[in-house]
Formats: structure tokens, sequence, C-alpha cells
């Protein structure tokens, strides 16, 4: 397993992932529209990319789809991230194996940035690929400007919560109702990368 950029190729799995674990799931089309901007950074938990991002080689896309690569900027969705558990991953041998075990998305208006979402395979969790992939994001940000990421959790998300305290975030502060089905608080948190 390695973390790397996350690929054209990648977004139908990454779907899945947010199908399968998230309350407010992003679709591959919303997915896409975020990759696609200039402002953000996806990375992925998987096995070796095919595709050119990473210096592989490209393979040929299917008549329609988009080329790799990340163009102009479009609009997208919102997301929260879900709590599920369901298992999905090498284990589960009758859904396809994955090559994308998790991924987070970060949005960047350097020098801050919010995560978007972060969600690891029910079968691969509490094995630290959470933790690799902020870990990579917290190498890349000062390259990108970026000294200063915020993330809202729900409340009563105890993993994230925990994931987050352990790599340093501190909470800092609360938004009312902010999620619905059902309605909870945000816990707002932040982490300094280095001073601005
Ligand atoms: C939260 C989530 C991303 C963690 O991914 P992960 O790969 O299992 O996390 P890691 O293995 O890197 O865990 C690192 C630390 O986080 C904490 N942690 C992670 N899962 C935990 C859990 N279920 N209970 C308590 N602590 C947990 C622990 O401190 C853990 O360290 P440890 O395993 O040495 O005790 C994963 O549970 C997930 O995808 N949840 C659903 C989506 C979601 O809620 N995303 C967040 C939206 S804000």
């Amino acid at each position: 397993m390695i973390i790397r950029e996350m690929t054209f190729d990648d977004i139908s799995e990454v779907a899945e992932l947010e199908r399968r674990y998230s309350q407010t799931p992003w679709d591959a089309t919303g997915l896409l529209s975020w990759w696609m901007r200039d402002d953000t950074l996806f990375l992925v938990a998987g096995e070796e990319s095919t595709e050119g991002a990473d210096g592989a080689e490209a393979p040929a896309l299917e008549e329609g789809a988009a080329p790799a690569g990340r163009p102009e900027a479009a609009e997208g969705t919102g997301a929260d991230g879900g709590n599920g558990d369901e298992a999905f991953c090498e284990s589960d041998m009758e859904y396809v194996p994955p090559v994308v075990y998790g991924y987070v998305g970060l949005v960047m208006v350097p020098y801050e940035s919010d995560i978007t979402n972060i969600t690891v395979s029910g079968d691969c969790r509490r094995q630290g690929i959470a933790t690799a992939l902020f870990q990579e994001l917290f190498r890349r940000c000062p390259e990108k400007g970026v000294s200063v990421i915020h993330l809202e959790v729900r409340e009563s998300n105890a993993p994230a919560r925990a994931l987050y305290e352990k790599l340093g975030f501190a909470v800092d502060g609360r938004r009312k109702h902010y999620y619905t089905e059902p309605t909870e608080d945000a816990i707002l948190m932040t982490r300094k990368l280095r001073d601005p």
C-alpha cells in the first residue's frame, strides 16, 4: 500500500467508499468536480496508480471519459463524512477487491485549509491508514503555502475525534446544529503546521 495523489481512475472506488461509509456521500460527479479544482488536494491509500499522476504510464481512457489532470475549477458538493463500519476490503472477495483503502480531501485557501472528507474502508481500520494519509498531507501542505488545517466533525463521532486529537488537532469551536439527519453540533478543530 502507498499514499499517493488521487487519480481519475480512483474516483469510482472513492465514490464507493463515500456511498458505503458517509452519512452525506459525495457521488462520482461531485468528487470529480472537486478533484478538478486547483485549490484541492486528494490523497488515497491504495495500490500503485496505473495513471500518469505519479509517474506511471497512463492507460487509454474509455470514450467520453475525462482526461487525467486537473482542468478548470468547477462547483461541487459538501460532506461531513459518515461513521459506517461495513466490511469492504481485500477480505471481502465477493466484492471487487479495492485498489483504494481510504482517502482524504483538502481544500486550500493558503495559508489556511479545510478537510473536506476522510474515510477508510471498514475492514482496513485501526491499521494506521488515516494516520498515514494525514502524515502525507502534513508533509505536502508547506510546499503549497498551507500552514493551518481546519476541520469539523460530528460531536458523536468518537473514532474521528480520537484520530484528530492523536494527530495534534485542537478543539477551537462548535457550530450548533450544523449537521442534519440526525441534527447534531459540529466540533471545530485546527492543527497548525508552522507559523504563516
Ligand atoms: C475515522 C477514521 C477515518 C479512522 O481511520 P483509521 O485508518 O481506522 O485510523 P487510524 O488507524 O490511523 O487510527 C489512528 C488513531 O485514531 C484513533 N481511533 C481510530 N479509530 C478509533 C476508534 N474506532 N475508536 C477509538 N479511537 C480510534 C486511535 O487513537 C488510533 O490509534 P490506535 O489505533 O493506535 O489506538 C475511520 O474510522 C473512518 O473512515 N470512519 C468513517 C468516516 C468518518 O467518520 N470520517 C470522519 C468524518 S469527520
